[in-house]
């Protein structure tokens, strides 16, 4: 009695040890021909099972009805690997195993009517088939090669069901961890195909941005240039009219003159005749001046900006009786001529606005400079623009305003109160040489 219990204790001891190693093997990493190797051969190694060193796994394949060979340990012949590769539901003992899901154990290949399939190679052998279950679900099969009739482990069979479950556990989990991990990786392309397409998005926006930019800028240089040349002309035009018009015109008048002391003194007529030619020519002379100077006053060229608003206000006092309070620059500044030109034209459009729209009687004007910025602000004490005039894009003239501030980089402000006037204020970055 007390051998047998020290026995069935023993046994106890080695079964615990055994379901032990086996769930430690199939709980280290890696890949899983490799844990289930390392499975069977701890398995194989457990003496008291008396198996010899050569066992295998199943996995089902579920559709099919099949169960296919995934690992071996111990030797095996080309021929049982390539014969084994798949085996039917019911079909020999492991088929059998997988349509009944109970552990079968078979004394002889060659006496057990139910071990159908034969290889040349084939000697005697006994076999513990196991089914591999995870809660149910068979996942496949494990065969245990002993001795023909062995002397059948009786202590406990179930050890082999533990072990078959536990095997069966870890084959659900990798195939689980699989799945998972290829569905990372799907994401993982999925992200960074999504990043690189946001990427070319980006930099085709960027890309467009740039080309706008361009654009603009090719736009701001041709109305630059537009502008100069239509200056050019005016300059051209100007000094045409005032030269040779006016020296034509000086020309004719001394000529009237000269032919005018040969008349016959008592033709009284004749000689009031030419008198009043001469008059019309002196007009003609002042107008084509005044045309000439609308042109392009000469003395921006010869003076530079204050100087020219000055002389046109006084042209406009004149004109109009408008009162004019001008500061211009405290210090002497030296400007492009292009920029001089583009400033005058702005100021003579908005005196021009003022008399045509403003009633005013005054108006200020201030050219400075603040900080790096060139500051011009012309102010009246008119009925005020209206609101809605500011932005209309009728208003042509306004319009040109911010197209001539435009081509310098700078901003334009306009705003009136009822009653209260107009102020235009302009500002163009300056850099200073
Ligand atoms: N100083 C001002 N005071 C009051 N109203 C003004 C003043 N300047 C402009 N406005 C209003 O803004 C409108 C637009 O001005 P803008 O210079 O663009 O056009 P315009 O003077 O009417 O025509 P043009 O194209 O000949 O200049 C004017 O019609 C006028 O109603
Ligand atoms: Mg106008």
């Amino acid at each position: 009695m007390t051998s047998i219990s020290k026995n069935s204790a023993d046994n106890i001891t080695e079964e615990y040890r055994i379901l032990h190693k086996v769930a430690q093997i199939l709980q280290s990493s890696g890949e899983l021909e490799n844990i289930l190797q390392n499975a069977l051969r701890a398995i194989t190694g457990f003496e008291e099972l008396k198996v010899e060193n050569k066992a295998g796994i199943f996995l089902v394949d579920e559709s099919q009805k099949v169960l296919r060979l995934f690992t071996t340990f111990g030797e095996f012949s080309k021929e049982f690997i390539e014969k084994e590769k798949e085996v039917p539901f019911g079909d020999c003992l492991c088929g059998r195993v997988a349509e009944s899901g109970q552990m079968l154990m078979s004394e002889s290949c060659f006496s057990d009517p139910r071990h159908e399939r034969t290889f040349s190679d084939m000697t005697a052998h006994g076999h513990y088939i196991i089914p591999l279950k995870s809660s149910d679900k068979l996942v496949g099969v494990m065969f245990l090669y002993t001795n023909t009739n062995p002397d059948w482990y009786k202590h406990s069979q179930e050890v082999l069901v533990s072990i078959g479950g536990l095997i069966a556990n870890a084959i659900e989990k990798k195939k689980v961890d699989d799945e998972l991990e290829q569905y990372r990786s799907h994401l993982e392309n999925l992200v960074k195909l999504r990043t690189g397409e946001l990427t070319n998005a980006n930099a085709q926006l960027l890309g467009e941005v740039e080309s706008h930019k361009k654009t603009q800028d090719e736009l701001r240089q041709l109305s630059i240039q537009t502008e100069k040349i239509r200056e050019e002309e005016k300059c051209e035009i100007s000094r045409k009219v005032h030269d040779e018009l006016g020296q034509l015109l000086t020309a004719m008048k001394m000529d009237l003159l000269q032919l005018d002391k040969r008349l016959p003194k008592e033709d009284v007529e004749l000689h009031q005749r030419a008198d009043s030619v001469v008059s019309l020519i002196d007009d003609t002379i002042k107008s084509v001046q005044g045309i000439a100077m609308e042109l392009r006053p000469p003395i921006l060229d010869a003076f530079g900006l204050c100087e020219a608003i000055a002389w046109q206000a006084d042209e406009y006092k004149k004109r109009y009786g408008i009162q004019f309070d001008i500061n211009c620059f405290q210090k002497h500044m030296e400007l492009e001529k292009d920029l001089e030109i583009a400033l005058f034209r702005i100021f003579q459009e908005s005196i021009t606005n003022v008399v045509r729209h403003a009633e005013a009687t005054q108006v200020k004007i201030k050219v400075s400079l603040e900080n790096d910025q060139l500051v011009m602000k012309i102010q009246d004490n008119g009925v005020g623009i209206q609101k809605d005039k500011i932005e209309d894009s009728n208003s042509i003239g306004l319009i040109g305003i911010r197209e001539r501030i435009r081509s310098w980089n700078g901003e334009v402000q306009i705003s009136g109160e009822t009653g209260q006037g107009t102020r235009v204020e302009i500002r163009i970055p300056i850099t200073k040489s």
